[in-house]
């Protein structure tokens, strides 16, 4: 059929020559996915229906997915469009009006503020525990108990989980346990031989690596779960950019030599920090001083770059914030993970299954600058602690 240039520049005949190979994975934009036939369906988002809509998946995101699977050893991985969004997938997916869901004190607190928050609207109910409870997590399992969250390290106060013996509670009642496992990245903590059902990760975190993408995965091994995640990420509409996807694939290329470099780092930085004068503890997992490190020594392969760090009781809120702002090298920010080193400062409220450090608590995000650059900006800032 002859064509207009006008109807050329949508239908062109003219195309670049085929047969190009590349190391890396494109970048494959698009909503819309063709079919060859009318007789298809609008609701394929499975991944074995194929490519249906770019909502459920291009072969950019189904190659990250794939890819996360697997590292993390499970069957499935769904994607989000960043770590909360994982999480809000699972409870939104698995949880229903009238069922009950645990989650640790020491859990990231959007997740918590998720449960608490918008899901209590929904007729869900929230018990916080101590991340420390291990296999007396059983008294606290309900009648109608349908979710565990463990996250271990947990967020800024560090507590490593028994999770084996959270997995072993629950299952002898029927309870799914979900683990939020950026930490780790998906590889020095293997989730699923540990007993759990679910992992999530922030891909924002270790897998992207670099501050310039939000992303988040749900993995798991089971069909039944994968199936019930599935059909709420259609209805919720977690679409992922190819992207980020993109900058994803490529972060994983270099995860490994990152994180060991990182964890060469944080370790050297956090001992420092511990022989401090200033120093009351460091809650760094490889460190006894760390709540549950025995856990971390029996189930993790390594450390990361996030750990914390408790002071002493006497500075002032202000004196903890004017060290923070004195750090040169080490930014103040949010999220964590990427090259650059971040610190950020918190005062914790009191409440069960939670520290009284107080305002005393820093975490810290070690990047790839020298160790010895880091060490002498602590140093320098630390003279704030003691004016
Ligand atoms: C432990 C943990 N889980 C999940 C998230 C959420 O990830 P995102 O920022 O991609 O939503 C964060 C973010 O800081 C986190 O620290």
């Amino acid at each position: 059929m002859p064509k207009t240039w006008q109807t050329k520049l949508i239908h062109p005949d003219a195309h670049a020559p085929q047969g190009y190979r590349s190391l890396t994975t494109p970048v494959y934009r698009g909503s819309t996915t063709l079919f060859p036939s009318a007789s298809l369906v609008d609701d394929h988002w499975d991944q074995d229906a194929g490519y249906t809509y770019g909502l459920y998946g291009t072969p950019t995101s189904l190659e990250l997915a794939a890819r996360i699977c697997e590292l993390e050893r499970g069957t499935r991985t769904l994607l989000a469009p960043g770590g909360q969004a994982a999480i809000s997938l699972v409870d939104l997916a698995l949880l229903k009006s009238g069922d009950h869901v645990l989650l640790p004190a020491s859990a990231y607190g959007p997740n918590r503020k998720l449960t608490s928050g918008l899901l209590s609207r929904f007729g869900v109910d929230a018990t916080f525990y101590d991340p420390l409870v291990g296999a007396g997590i059983a008294a606290l399992i309900r009648e109608n108990t349908r979710l565990i969250w463990t996250e271990s390290p947990g967020s800024v106060t560090m507590e490593i989980q028994d999770v084996p013996a959270i997995a072993a509670a629950a299952h002898a009642r029927g309870v799914k346990v979900v683990l939020d496992n950026t930490w780790s990245a998906g590889v020095l903590f293997d989730a699923f031989e540990h007993g759990v059902d679910i992992t999530v990760q922030a891909l924002t975190k270790y897998v992207g690596g670099h501050s310039d993408l939000l992303l988040g995965s749900v993995t798991v091994r089971e069909d039944d779960l994968y199936r019930a995640l599935g059909s709420a990420r259609q209805v919720l509409g977690c679409a992922v950019s190819p992207d980020d996807c993109s900058l994803a694939l490529r972060g994983l290329q270099t995860l490994s030599v990152r994180l060991a470099a990182i964890e060469r780092s944080a370790l050297t930085i956090a001992q420092w920090l511990a022989d401090r004068p200033e120093v009351e503890r460091v809650l760094h997992p490889a460190f006894e001083s760390c709540p549950g490190h025995e856990y971390w020594k029996r189930d993790f392969t390594g450390s990361s770059g996030v750990f914390s760090v408790v002071f002493k009781p006497g500075p002032t809120q202000k004196q903890v914030f004017a060290f923070a702002d004195a750090l040169e090298l080490f930014e103040i920010g949010y999220s964590w993970a990427g090259v650059t080193s971040l610190i950020v400062t918190y005062a914790l409220g009191r409440g069960p299954g939670r520290p009284a450090y107080e305002h005393r608590i820093a975490r810290l995000s070690i990047g790839l600058e020298s160790t010895e650059d880091l060490i002498a900006d602590l140093s320098q800032a630390l003279a704030k602690i003691r004016d």
